[in-house]
């Protein structure tokens, strides 16, 4: 009796175990889980796998099949759309299971209604499976959500989803992974030696010991994909094949109950490659250890600061610039290109082609140039751009930006090798202090006992200009320059494109430095028109030393002239009369001016048209020998930018502008003539051209001197105060005869600089000039000239007429016009379909 009761008890005692059991073997209709409760759960019989609700964020759930560890989720009921409030439930119903919200809303349904679900089941293979009185209707594994674990069958109809990625096994029996459904960034096909294999249905499976290979009626034996690195370790170890939430493609092992799991292949070896990993614009890269995002430069910002693979936006839109665009170069990177964009979007051509190509098409946000022998260029034209950086990339990439550059400072983890390159410096600059004080000690030394030698002025000289004597323009900081100015003191002039200000250099050597304003160029733009200027030599040129790029300064220094300029002497005041040139002087400087243009026009590699010769910019060196300044600057103006069309530097200078500029002709080498026969007028008269006097009847000087020549008064138009000294009539003659021939009204009239100096010299016989007819009379008196119409002329000129082959265009051609976005549509297509393949 008690024996029985016991037992009785004991029964009672043990069914519910065994109850649950069986519950969770086969779900009856009606069962539910609910999201508030994720103890709740059905498992395998074996309780190897369960289905519960797992929290996958602040408040969010949703119903997934996990091993017992939880470690591996191998499906989710809805994917990645399936997530639900803690008012969520999944529910076994007639039509099938429906996972529902808080609301009631059904968030996902297995689409089985009308089919008589009657039961479910978990198996402890993970398999989910509906059944009916008589089959079974659905089952998890038919429709895998990111995972596939032994035993499954991936077959080509199938995918696995994450996010914007997805997997698929192609008929073909190719494996592929994909963003957003169609950039393909990894496609594995099968074992060459079966390449040909007429596959009929093909499937993938991951065996349980770590296999991964490709099943087909057609393939005996089927053909292995990859292996697990722990492949057949182990007795209680499950492996399962995952599409991760970064694009890759993995194989994990997790033992038994643990709740761990460990990655043990990967698809994609390098996951920088993977498509899309950093977000749009994002540059993926590695740390020690670890792929991490950021942003090709300071010209970006994340999107989200706390998700970096969300990637980044730009600070300034393109669309808010339009034609001031620049790119920005980032060296061993690329922009990744994968199928199908790689046909269409990809041409061989060089390296700055490839830059300057995506600079000039609109739709071009980005562009690489393989380095790696192949000259391969892909423009990235979409909107979503997937970067990756690393030493080792044999490739540079451009992007487009809005406005200054602003490259990313170093990595934290170069930052932290610099601390010992730091101290390594430290040693290196004592041990030079060092060395530099002893050499101090021995040069003051010298200098004590040598100051006084003769020798020693000549030889400080000839070691400053030695130290400049490579020809390339040294670049100075802008400390610097402010150091050796003084601050920007000593002001020498207020010339057109900024202030000129003395300065001394480190070395003792004088210079000029111009402060340029109005300089919206581009550091590399500008720093072309410099090495043109500087690589223009000539003695009577002024010669630049150097320059100074920095942020929005744009400073040149110029070796310095220690008399001034020609102004100084030609129309000095009575104070000033010591300082008066004789005829002698004065013939001299007329003919090294001309020298100095005939060889910006006609004798150096970039022909240069000067546009601002006035005796302003004849400068006179300690042996009063010209030396034209301030050439080659025209070019530095951006005649795209409305606010700094008012060049100040013609609107000073009245009376030496040829007509041309007001009457919007092209601008030409013979504009440069006009104004150099209005200054050797003055050099002869010692009076402005422009000039109005009762003297000169109310006439300007040029046309009142005309009028004087005709009635062979040479006298009345040479400086007067030259009249007690000997000069040379001769000489006068013809300086005022070739000076008229210049300021011909027509510029086909005037002769070239070459001719000019010829005549001067006396090489050539003058011709009795004709009236230049001076229509400008008076016009120029104006106090200022419309600049944005000569300038538009200027462009005009440098766009469409052929220059003549001695005159020169103010624009070099090709690149800068391509740059400042004129002929767009012929750079890009000439370039591109010369060189696409
Ligand atoms: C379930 O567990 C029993 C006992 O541990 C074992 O014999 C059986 O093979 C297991 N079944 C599965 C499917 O793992
Ligand atoms: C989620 O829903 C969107 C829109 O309905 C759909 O395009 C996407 O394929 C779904 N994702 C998954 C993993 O089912
Ligand atoms: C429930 O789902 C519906 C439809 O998907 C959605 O409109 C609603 O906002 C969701 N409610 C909650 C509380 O998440
Ligand atoms: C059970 O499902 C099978 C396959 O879908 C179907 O042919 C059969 O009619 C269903 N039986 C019932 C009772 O609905
Ligand atoms: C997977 O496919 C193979 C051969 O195609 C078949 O033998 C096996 O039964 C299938 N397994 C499942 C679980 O469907
Ligand atoms: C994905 O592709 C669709 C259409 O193909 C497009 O509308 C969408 O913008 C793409 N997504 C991203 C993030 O580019
Ligand atoms: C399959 O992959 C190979 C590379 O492994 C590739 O050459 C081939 O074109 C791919 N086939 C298809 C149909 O994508
Ligand atoms: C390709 O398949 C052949 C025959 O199945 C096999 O011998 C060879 O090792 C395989 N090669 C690779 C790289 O898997
Ligand atoms: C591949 O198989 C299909 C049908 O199974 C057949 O029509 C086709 O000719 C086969 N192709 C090759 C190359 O064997
Ligand atoms: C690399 O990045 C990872 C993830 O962002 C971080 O956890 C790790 O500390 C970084 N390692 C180094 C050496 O910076």
């Amino acid at each position: 009796m008690i024996l029985q009761l016991l037992s009785l008890s004991l029964i009672l005692y043990v069914s519910p175990f065994f109850l649950t059991q069986s519950l969770s073997a086969t779900l009856s209709l009606g069962s539910t889980l609910l999201a508030s409760n994720t103890n709740q759960a059905w498992t395998s019989p074996n309780s190897t796998f369960s289905l519960s609700f797992v929290s996958v964020g602040a408040s969010s759930y949703a119903a997934a099949i996990t091993n017992s560890g939880g470690a591996a989720v191998i499906w989710t009921a809805g994917g990645d759309n399936g997530t639900v409030d803690s008012g969520g439930s999944l529910q076994l119903l007639s039509s099938g299971l429906r996972l529902t919200n808080g609301s009631g809303a059904t968030v996902w349904e297995s689409s089985t209604a009308n089919r008589g679900v009657s039961s479910a089941s978990l198996t402890d293979s993970g398999e989910l499976l509906l059944s009916n009185a008589s089959a079974t209707v659905w089952s998890s594994f038919d429709h895998p959500t990111n995972a596939i674990v032994p035993s499954q069958n991936f077959t080509s109809g199938m995918v696995l989803r994450s996010g914007l990625y997805s997997f698929f096994l192609l008929s073909s029996g190719n494996l592929t992974l994909r963003w957003n459904n169609s950039i393909v960034y990894w496609n594995q096909g099968l074992n060459s030696s079966i390449i040909n294999a007429n596959l009929s249905s093909p499937s993938l499976g991951l065996q349980s010991t770590g296999i991964l290979s490709i099943f087909d009626s057609n393939l005996i034996g089927g053909t292995i994909i990859a292996y697990s690195s722990d492949y057949a370790e182990g007795s209680n170890i499950l492996r399962f094949l995952k599409l991760d939430s970064d694009g890759n493609l993995r194989i994990y092992s997790s033992d038994g109950g643990s709740n761990t799991k460990t990655e043990r292949w990967a698809a994609v070896t390098d996951q920088c490659e993977v498509f899309g990993f950093c977000g749009n614009m994002g540059i993926c890269s590695y740390n020690d250890t670890n792929p991490i995002c950021g942003c090709p430069s300071q010209n970006f910002e994340p999107v989200d600061v706390n998700d970096r693979r969300q990637g980044c936006k730009r600070k300034m839109k393109i669309e808010d610039c339009p034609g001031s665009a620049t790119t920005l170069e980032l060296p061993h990177t690329k922009f990744l290109t994968y199928q199908p964009e790689l046909s269409s979007e990809t041409f061989f051509v060089g390296i700055s082609a490839c830059r300057l190509n995506c600079l000039v098409s609109s739709s071009c946000v980005a562009s690489t140039s393989l380095s790696d022998g192949t000259g391969l260029c892909y423009l990235k034209t979409p909107d979503f751009v997937s970067g990756y950086e690393s030493p080792a990339l044999p490739s540079t990439s451009y992007v487009k930006v809005c406005g200054p550059v602003s490259p990313n400072p170093p990595p934290s983890w170069e930052t932290a090798k610099k601390s010992w390159r730091l101290q390594a410096w430290i040693i290196v600059v004592a041990i030079v202090a060092t060395l530099f004080v002893l050499i101090a000690l021995e040069g003051s030394l010298w200098w004590w006992c040598c100051r006084n030698s003769p020798k020693f002025g000549a030889l400080s000289a000839q070691y400053a200009l030695l130290e400049y004597a490579s020809g390339a323009p040294v670049q100075f900081s802008y400390k610097e320059l402010q150091r050796s100015t003084k601050g920007f003191r000593e002001k020498l002039g207020a010339g057109g494109f900024g202030a000129v200000y003395k300065g001394v250099l480190a070395n003792r050597t004088a210079v000029a430095v111009k402060q340029l304003e109005g300089i919206e160029q581009g550091e590399k733009q500008f720093r072309m028109e410099v090495a043109t200027i500087s690589s223009t030599h000539h003695l009577n040129l002024v010669r630049l030393i150097g320059f100074c790029s920095e942020g929005r300064h744009r400073l040149l220094v110029y070796e310095f002239m220690k008399n001034g300029s020609l102004d100084n002497f030609l129309f000095a005041t009575d104070e000033h009369s010591g300082k008066m040139l004789n005829w002698e002087t004065r013939f001299n400087v007329a003919l090294g001016t001309a020298r100095g243009i005939t060889y910006l026009h006609e004798e150096c590699r970039d022909c240069i048209v000067h546009c601002d010769i006035k005796p302003e910019n004849i400068l006179l060196d300690e042996n009063y020998n010209a030396k034209v300044s301030d050439f080659g600057l025209a070019k530095l103006i951006n005649p795209k930018d409305h606010r700094h069309r008012t060049l100040t530097s013609v609107r000073g200078t009245r009376g030496y502008l040829a007509p041309e500029w007001l009457a919007n002709l092209p601008i030409t080498s013979k504009s440069d003539v006009y104004s150099y026969g209005m200054v050797l007028l003055e050099i002869v008269s010692g009076r402005r051209n422009f000039e109005v006097s009762a003297e000169t009847n109310r006439k300007k000087f040029s046309v009142w001197a005309y009028e004087e020549f005709e009635k062979g008064n040479m006298e009345g138009i040479l400086d007067g105060r030259l009249g007690d000294q000997d000069v040379d009539m001769e000489q006068v003659l013809r300086a005022i005869q070739v000076s008229f021939w210049c300021i011909q009204e027509q510029p086909s009239q005037r002769p070239m600089m070459g001719k000019v100096l010829q005549m001067l010299e006396g090489i050539t016989d003058v011709e009795r000039p004709p009236a230049p007819k001076a229509v400008t009379e008076g016009s120029l008196s104006g106090t200022s000239i419309n600049m944005s119409s000569n300038i538009s002329a200027l462009s005009t000129f440098a766009a469409s007429a052929p220059a003549p082959s001695s005159s020169s265009s103010l624009q070099t051609p090709g690149v800068s016009s391509i740059v400042s976005g004129r002929n767009t549509e012929k750079a890009s297509s000439s370039l591109l379909e010369s060189e696409t393949k």
